[in-house]
């Protein structure tokens, strides 16, 4: 099978764990600025995207070359083999974007690139006329940093973080992926109690719930790359096959969401029931601070409110206050919060042992991360 050179496109950050991902399914690695680079084939195509957790795509990287010049750009993108990867049909939406390099234009580097693939595609398939692109689609993009243009193709299609199950989200849902990593974080291991105190719509514990079950996080939904002529469907029937084969239904979890507001509690049951885990996780209505428990060497992994709405901070931060000290009964238990507010530590009453900057979107957040006392599992 061909060999292509892939990438796995990840949030700031977060690029260490989508490496780890790919190097878990068996692909060597080389990581740069919110990318993961590998080499692999059709088949690691398929595995890629239906396994990783906190990659946001999978694309070909078709070709790098230098583009200080409009010619330059368009010559070099018209030497490409598009042919191997396009059939005549295919429809090819090109976009794009520039950082620091001379070409800043992105509609015009935009309009160059597909220019130069229609010319190859039209000469390559001896068309005269117009190619009417009704085939399936092949998105390219052409990104240009520091003058040196990227070409790539995405095999994904919607952003990896679209699992298929979420059916109605809060007012701040934590992206999937976003939230995935949070749990990867936290060196959770399936036979530990799992906790998210601030659940919203459910999205950290349905996640967790999946790498508790090594559930396939791809395996419902679907990758434009299935709809590839040249993308044999069998290759995706034994990625899906191998997926089922590794899933482990039978796997036990103690996984509890909760939240005060009852409203969020009703999303996210309607979302682990959409995603197969209605039975599974325990969703509850209750406030953060009456958390209690019998269990020993749990993890809590949560995403408070930030008090970014008036008249919220004063709350909030009283209610992180509270959490600390609710916390000191359960000196076992790790506690790992994503939040934005200023002194979280602070008001918590205790100095982490750990911190990690994330990025929630555009919001800069630290992962407050509380070890418990016995668990030497953490990182
Ligand atoms: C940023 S959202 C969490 C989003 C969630 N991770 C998701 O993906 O949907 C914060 C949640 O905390 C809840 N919340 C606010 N104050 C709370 C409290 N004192 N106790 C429990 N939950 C609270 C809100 O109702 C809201 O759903």
């Amino acid at each position: 099978m061909t060999k292509y050179q892939l990438v796995a496109t990840s949030a700031m950050g977060l690029e260490s764990i989508v490496a780890e991902e790919v190097k878990s399914l068996g692909y060597e690695t080389k990581v740069e600025n919110g990318k993961v680079y590998f080499e692999g084939d059709e088949t690691a195509i398929a595995r890629c995207n239906l396994w990783l957790r906190v990659a946001d795509r999978v694309k070909i990287v078709v070709a790098q070359f230098p583009a200080n010049t409009f010619d330059q750009l368009f010559e070099s993108t018209k030497k490409i083999e598009w042919e191997r990867f396009l059939p005549v049909d295919a429809a090819f939406p090109v976009s794009g974007k520039s950082v620091k390099s001379k070409l800043f234009s992105v509609p015009d580097c935009q309009a160059i690139v597909k220019k130069a693939i229609v010319e190859r595609m039209k000469s390559h398939y001896k068309r005269l006329g117009f190619l009417d692109e009704s085939g399936a689609t092949y998105k390219i993009e052409v990104s240009i940093l520091k003058d040196l243009a990227t070409i790539t193709i995405d095999t994904s299609g919607a952003g990896l973080h679209k699992r298929g199950y979420r059916q109605t989200q809060g007012e701040a849902p934590l992206k999937e992926t976003l939230a995935a990593a949070l749990v990867k974080i936290s060196r959770w291991s399936p036979n530990r109690p799992f906790v998210d105190l601030f659940c919203g719509s459910g999205t950290i514990p349905l996640e967790a719930a999946m790498i508790g079950q090594n559930i396939a996080p791809g395996y419902n939904r679907e990758f434009i790359s299935e709809d590839w002529s040249w993308f044999k469907s069998k290759i995706w029937d034994d990625a899906r096959d191998e997926a089922e084969s590794l899933a482990n239904y039978d796997q036990e979890l103690e996984i509890i969401g909760s939240d005060i507001d009852h409203r969020m509690i009703s999303i996210a049951e309607a979302n682990a029931i959409e995603a197969g885990f209605g039975d599974l996780i325990k969703f509850k209505q209750m406030q953060a601070t009456d958390f209690t428990t019998r269990l020993t060497d749990g993890v809590i992994v949560s995403n408070p409110p930030y008090g970014e709405r008036i008249g919220e901070k004063e709350i909030i931060e009283r209610v992180i206050k509270d959490l600390g000290t609710v916390m000191k009964n359960y000196p076992t238990w790790s506690v790992y919060m994503l939040s934005s507010m200023e002194n979280f530590e602070e008001h918590y009453g205790k100095k982490a042992t750990k911190k990690r900057k994330l990025f929630n979107g555009f919001i800069r957040t630290d992962l407050y991360q509380f070890w418990g006392q016995k668990s030497k599992r953490e990182e």
